[in-house]
């Protein structure tokens, strides 16, 4: 029984984890730090948008933070990258991916 009650906080645990973040908190972010400086957001949801799949939006949103100086936290990343998936680009969840 313990074990069983073990398991399933680990499990819930790792899907918060996967969950990408706090897409409320992500749209602050990502309105307050200029990231529509050097593109709009037509930039993800255009027809010939890069991005495929989540991993990738998370490495270019590291790439772009990264050209901002902004310096975020993992977590700052996550919630980003969960309001852009949220707001634009609709990837399934990693959970909801296997
Ligand atoms: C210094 C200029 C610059 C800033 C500031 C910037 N970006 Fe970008 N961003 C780019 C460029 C250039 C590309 C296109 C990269 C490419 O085509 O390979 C891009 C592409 C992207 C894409 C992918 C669009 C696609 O093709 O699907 C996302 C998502 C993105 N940026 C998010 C952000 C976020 C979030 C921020 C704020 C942290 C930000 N950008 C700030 C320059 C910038």
């Amino acid at each position: 029984m313990f074990r069983i009650l073990l398991a399933a906080i680990t499990l819930s645990f790792a899907g918060s984890v996967f969950a990408a973040g706090d897409a409320t908190n992500g749209k602050v972010l990502f309105e307050k730090r200029d990231c529509l400086s050097c593109h709009g957001t037509e930039a993800f949801t255009s027809e010939d948008r890069k991005i495929k799949n989540l991993k990738a939006l998370e490495v270019q949103v590291r790439l772009c933070d990264s050209n901002l100086n902004n310096n975020w936290f993992d977590e700052e990343i996550h919630d980003v990258v969960a309001y852009l998936n949220e707001q634009y680009y609709k990837f399934p969840e990693p959970a909801e991916a296997q």
